[in-house]
């Protein structure tokens, strides 16, 4: 069922597990992640970027969202949010359009500017019941990259995230702690930042970018020290994608295009599963407990 991200981030500190936030790019990802949920008894969250949005034209894709969460996924709450909404006239569509929680990333803009550009979106979000994510030390990489080593990935200034969440009262809050979005060999987490950010904050919910790549006994680590949300979208891409090449390739004579579109549902089904188990959610519902 469509849910708010508070109730599925409330669930998610009361049982001490960090929710999957999974990137989604039409239909059949759609379908993997409402089914991936369903088959682990776990709350998550169906995110957008930008370019989804852009693909799938945002009221198709608001339908098609809350339709499979109704329909396909009705015992879990999942929760729809906008993920690194760059423009302004973006983040305001999907607060007006129904979204529970959206992701204003000025992390490229001079602290103070990102300050102010935050600050404003959380105004008038809060009149809507509307969650919002900032970001400061933008996170570097690109989604879908499958790409041996990166260079450089930077660390958020520890005193500047404290200044931007207590100017901006954001509701969660995404920094660089050693991650990148993509496929890497050296993506890390940085505790002594995350533990720091967590007490400087007074236990600010947490977002972790770039899940995709990393030890998974770092992911674990991060978890126990206050990682409340991790988001998973190369994961989802290359499993689809890797899965409809493999696919066309074995049957080049196919043409009903169900055939070829199928297995990539499962495929992004197996992600979220795997993820789920790693970020503890895993069978976390009693079907009786599910907020309606
Ligand atoms: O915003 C989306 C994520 O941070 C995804 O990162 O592609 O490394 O999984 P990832
Ligand atoms: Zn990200």
């Amino acid at each position: 069922m469509l849910s708010h991200i508070k109730d599925v981030v409330n669930l998610s500190k009361k049982k001490g597990f960090a929710v999957g936030a999974f990137n989604v790019h039409g239909l059949e990802s759609i379908l993997g992640v409402a089914n991936g949920l369903t088959r682990s008894k776990s709350p998550g969250i169906i995110q957008v970027s930008e370019g989804a949005i852009k693909y799938m034209g945002l009221k198709p894709l608001i339908h098609l969202v809350s339709t499979v969460a109704k329909n396909i996924a009705p015992n879990v709450p999942i929760a729809l949010h906008l993920d690194h909404g760059k423009s302004l006239g973006n983040v305001l569509g999907c607060i007006e359009a129904g979204f529970s929680s959206v992701h204003i990333d000025a992390s490229h803009l001079p602290l103070d500017e990102n300050i102010a550009l935050t600050k404003q979106v959380v105004e008038i979000a809060r009149r809507k019941n509307v969650w919002v994510q900032g970001e400061v030390g933008a996170i570097i990489g690109g989604h879908g990259d499958l790409g041996g080593v990166i260079k450089d990935i930077p660390i958020a200034d520890i005193d500047e995230v404290v200044e931007f969440v207590k100017k901006t009262k954001v509701d969660t809050i995404a920094a660089a702690i050693g991650t990148a979005h993509g496929v890497y060999d050296n993506e890390d987490i940085n505790i002594k930042l995350l533990k720091e950010i967590k007490k400087r904050t007074n236990n600010k919910t947490f977002v972790l970018h770039g899940g995709s790549g990393v030890d998974p006994r770092k992911i674990r680590r991060a978890i126990r020290e206050g990682v409340n949300i991790i988001n998973i979208g190369s994961d989802i891409k290359i499993a689809f994608s890797q899965t409809l090449i493999a696919n066309c390739l074995k049957n080049q004579k196919e043409t009903d295009p169900r055939n070829l579109m199928g297995p990539t549902i499962t495929a992004v089904e197996e992600v979220v599963i795997k993820a789920t188990k790693l970020f503890g959610s895993y069978n976390s519902l009693k079907f009786k407990e599910i907020i309606t």
